[in-house]
C-alpha cells in the first residue's frame, strides 16, 4: 500500500507519498480501507519531529479516518468486512490502510457521507471526554471555547449548544459570523478583545462554568480570572507554550479546577471507553443533526502539503479532510 511517510522531519514538503508494507490485523484489530482521513494540529508538529507516535503506534501521521473494513483479526467480535466506519488512531490515517484496535472503531453516524465521517472521531471523543465526561457541562452553563474556528472547537460550539449551554468562543473575527451559524451566543475577536473583560461582560460578572483551552500558559491566569466560582478549566492544547505560574489563591477562592489531558497517549481501554461514551451520547446527536461536521474542504491524500500548509495559516474553519483514491 502507499502512506504519507517523514523520512526526515521538516516542513509540508518533508511529507512523502511511499510504498509501504501492508497492515496486517494483529489480535483485536482490524484493518480499515481508508476513504478519508483528517488534518489535526498535532500532526504538523509530528511533521517537525516535535511529537513522535507512541509506543506500538503506525509510524504515519493521521489521527482518525472513515473507510471499509477489509480484514478482521482474531478475537473481534461485532465488526465485520465491508462494514464502513470511522475510527480514532494514534497514528497512521494517512494511508491506504490502517491497523485499529476495534474498540476505536465507530459506525459512520447515520445522515453522514463516508468521507465526511473522517472529520469526527478525534474531535468527538476529545471534547465529549473533557467537556462532557471530566468536566460535566450542564444544562444553562457557559462553555468558552478558545479557538472556535479549530476542528475541536467547531464541534465544542455545537456538541455545548446540544447539551443546553450558553457557548463563547474567542476567534479571528473573520471567522465570527460562521461560529454564530453553528450556535455560538458571543464571539470575541482575542487579537482585538480582552476575553477576561468580554466574558464577564457578556455573563454578567459570573463567568464561564467550563473552559475549553487550547492555548496553554499564556492564557493561565487570564482563564483563572475568567473562571465563574466552582468553574472547571480544562487545558487540551499548549500553542501558547507548557509553563506558567498559576495562582492557587485565585482559584481556591472560586472553588475552581483546572486538568489537563491527552488523548493520543491514553491506555487502549481508556480510548475504547471514551469511544463506547462518545457511541452513546454523541452518535444520537450528530444522527438528528444538532451536531454535524464541519468540514472547511477536501483535499487528495497526495496534496498533504498543501492541506499542512492551510491548517498552519490558520485561514481554514473546521476540518480539513484528506481523501483517498
Ligand atoms: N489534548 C488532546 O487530547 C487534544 C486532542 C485534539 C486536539 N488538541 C489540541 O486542540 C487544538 C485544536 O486542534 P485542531 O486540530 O482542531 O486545530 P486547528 O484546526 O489547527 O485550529 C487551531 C486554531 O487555533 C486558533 N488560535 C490560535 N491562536 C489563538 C488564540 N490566541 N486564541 C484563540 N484561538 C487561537 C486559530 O484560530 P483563529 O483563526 O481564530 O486564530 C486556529 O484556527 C490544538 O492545540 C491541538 O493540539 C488536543
Amino acid at each position: 500500500m502507499r502512506a504519507i511517510t517523514i523520512p526526515e522531519p521538516g516542513g509540508p514538503d518533508a511529507l512523502v507519498w511511499t510504498e509501504v508494507p501492508d497492515p496486517e490485523p494483529g489480535p483485536g484489530e482490524v484493518v480499515v480501507d481508508v476513504a478519508a482521513s483528517a488534518v489535526n494540529r498535532a500532526d504538523l508538529l509530528q511533521r517537525q519531529g516535535r511529537y513522535p507516535p507512541p509506543p506500538g503506534a503506525p509510524a504515519y501521521p493521521g489521527l482518525e479516518c472513515s473507510g471499509v473494513i477489509g480484514a478482521v483479526g482474531p478475537g473481534v467480535t461485532g465488526w465485520r468486512v465491508g462494514q464502513e466506519v470511522c475510527a480514532l488512531l494514534a497514528g497512521g490515517g494517512y494511508a491506504e490502510r490502517v491497523a485499529v484496535p476495534a474498540g476505536q472503531l465507530l459506525p459512520v453516524p447515520a445522515g453522514v457521507d463516508l468521507v465526511d465521517a473522517a472529520a469526527l472521531p478525534e474531535v468527538a471523543c476529545t471534547v465529549w471526554s473533557n467537556v462532557a465526561r471530566l468536566a460535566r457541562l450542564g444544562t444553562g452553563e457557559t462553555l468558552l471555547v478558545h479557538g472556535g474556528g479549530s476542528g475541536i472547537g467547531t464541534f465544542a460550539v455545537q456538541f455545548g449548544v446540544a447539551l443546553g449551554a450558553t457557548v463563547v468562543v474567542t476567534a479571528r473575527a473573520a471567522k465570527h459570523d460562521r461560529l454564530r451559524g453553528l450556535g455560538a451566543a458571543h464571539a470575541i475577536d482575542y487579537r482585538e478583545q480582552d476575553f477576561v473583560e468580554e466574558i464577564q461582560r457578556v455573563t454578567e460578572g459570573r463567568g464561564a462554568d467550563v473552559i475549553l483551552d487550547i492555548i496553554g500558559a499564556s492564557y493561565l491566569a487570564r482563564n483563572v480570572a475568567a473562571l465563574a466560582d466552582g468553574g472547571r478549566l480544562v487545558v487540551i492544547g499548549m500553542q501558547g507554550g507548557r509553563k506558567a505560574e498559576l495562582d492557587l489563591g485565585a482559584l481556591l477562592a472560586k472553588r475552581a479546577s483546572v486538568a489537563a489531558t491527552a488523548l493520543r497517549s491514553r491506555p487502549l481501554d481508556d480510548k475504547a471507553d471514551i469511544v463506547r461514551g462518545v457511541r452513546e451520547q454523541v452518535w444520537p446527536l450528530v444522527e438528528s443533526g444538532a451536531v454535524r461536521p464541519v468540514v472547511d474542504r477536501r483535499l487528495p491524500l497526495t496534496e498533504v502539503a498543501r492541506a499542512h500548509r492551510l491548517v498552519e495559516s490558520g485561514d481554514h474553519l473546521g476540518k480539513v479532510l484528506l481523501t483517498v483514491g
